[in-house]
């Protein structure tokens, strides 16, 4: 019921309070959060450098997947090509100096030993990551294995 009338009154354009808030439609947004300037959240992101690490980085535990030391934006994972597996393939990685992908990923869900990548771990992205140097967002006391 409050939320039609909130809606009706929106829609007209009109100067409405809640709470305490003033809102001007089309400027600030009523939410249950409060009156929020759209202009305000919706900051340009800055482009970061993509860190380039020699030699890789360092794993905080067991199983992580390690993150990407270098560039990406030119790799294109399509449906018939995986840009990645240029050099990170059995056929080319020694010629590349570029580290094989892990065993794990030429396992077939059956537990099966395959020739090509394994669809399971087609989609690289989806597990590793290029690192920016960016100031971390919130806090994290995250201590990683040693
Ligand atoms: C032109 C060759 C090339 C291509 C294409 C390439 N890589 Fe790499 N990649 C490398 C080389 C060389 C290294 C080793 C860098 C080093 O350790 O100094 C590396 C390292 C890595 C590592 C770190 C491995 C570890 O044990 O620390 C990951 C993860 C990785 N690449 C993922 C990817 C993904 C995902 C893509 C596609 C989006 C990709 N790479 C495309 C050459 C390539
Ligand atoms: C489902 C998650 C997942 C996907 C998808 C995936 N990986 Fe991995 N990757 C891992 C994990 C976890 C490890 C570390 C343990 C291992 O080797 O299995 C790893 C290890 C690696 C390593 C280091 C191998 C080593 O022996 O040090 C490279 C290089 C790599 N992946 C590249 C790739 C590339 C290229 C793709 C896409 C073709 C890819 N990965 C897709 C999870 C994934």
């Amino acid at each position: 019921m409050k939320k039609t009338l909130t809606a009706a009154i929106v829609a007209s354009g009109l100067l409405f309070t809640m709470g305490s808030t003033t809102v001007f439609a089309g400027e600030k947004v009523a939410s249950l959060r409060g009156a929020y300037d759209i202009k305000a959240e919706s900051l340009k992101p800055t482009k970061k450098k993509v860190v380039s690490q020699e030699g890789g980085f360092e794993r905080s535990y067991k199983q992580q997947p390690p993150m990407i030391p270098h560039k990406i934006d030119k790799y294109r994972i399509t449906l018939k090509n995986n840009g990645c597996m240029k050099c990170h393939d059995e056929k080319n990685y020694k010629k590349e100096k570029a580290p094989l992908v892990g065993e794990s990923h030429f396992i077939s869900r059956d537990g099966k030993k395959l020739d090509h990548i394994s669809s399971r771990r087609y989609f690289c992205n989806q597990c590793h990551a290029p690192q920016v140097d960016a100031k971390p967002l919130v806090e994290n006391e995250f201590a990683g294995l040693k």
